[in-house]
């Protein structure tokens, strides 16, 4: 049985007092809605090495050693502004599963290849070529993230249809490598503009079991608003 996922990726906001505040309102909204047993934490990233001379990097382990469950991988973000290739994301993949990490793992096509028609090719490579080489255990400790870099931050949601459309694609590539179980038991969350009006539809889809959430975890309330959207 797959999970149903609401994760919150604040970026590079708030200071550490405001953080502390965000996560005490989102706990406290949580644990009265649905038990704080059901919240976990992420990092954003980790580094592609497990430990050494480099300088800045924060590694797997040491995610690991905060009482993180998760690591947030393949960001486009990431991808375009710091050039995360697909090889540098298999080996931070490994890194963070070898850590006791769960990898919440994010691909999607910028507004040039949704035009082009490509998408699906891209969002087919990321997957195989940062995904594709780990066992069907492995991948139970995997949730994709489905998130259209046109839609992150601008406002412009895709349809709940061209998210379901996607994310029916990503479970059939699943179904095609591991066989029906491991696509059935995977989740696929979407980002990009989610917030509270939209998660609604979004999530009534099949194929969506919950969302990324960029702008609006940021506050509590819209926060909470797509969480109890199921
Ligand atoms: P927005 O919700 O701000 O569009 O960001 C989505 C995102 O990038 C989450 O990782």
């Amino acid at each position: 049985m797959r999970k149903n996922i609401v994760a919150g990726n604040w970026k590079m906001n708030t200071t550490v007092p405001e953080g502390v505040q965000l996560a005490k309102d989102v706990c406290a909204a949580v644990a009265a809605e649905i038990g704080d047993a059901n919240v976990g934490l992420a990092a954003q990233n980790c580094a592609d090495h497990t430990s050494g001379a480099y300088t800045g990097e924060v590694s797997a382990p040491m995610v690991a050693s905060t009482g993180a469950n998760y690591v947030i991988l393949g960001h486009s973000e990431r991808r375009g502004y710091y050039n995360e290739s697909y090889e540098m994301l298999k080996t931070k993949v490994d890194l963070a599963l070898e850590n006791g990490l769960k990898v919440i793992f994010c691909c999607g096509e910028s507004l040039e290849e949704r035009e082009n028609g490509s998408f699906k090719e891209v969002i087919g490579a990321e997957i195989r070529d940062s995904l594709f080489h780990l066992t069907a255990e492995q991948m139970a400790n995997i949730v994709i993230a489905y998130e259209p870099i046109w839609a992150i931050g601008t406002g412009k949601t895709a349809t709940s249809d061209q998210a379901q459309e996607i994310h029916a694609f990503i479970r059939g590539l699943l179904a095609d490598q591991y066989g029906a179980q491991v696509a059935d038991d995977m989740t696929i969350l979407y980002g990009g503009s989610c917030k509270p009006s939209n998660a609604p539809e979004l999530f009534a889809k099949p194929d969506i079991d919950g969302g990324l959430i960029g702008g609006a975890s940021l506050k509590a309330g819209d926060f909470m608003g797509i969480v109890t959207a199921f």
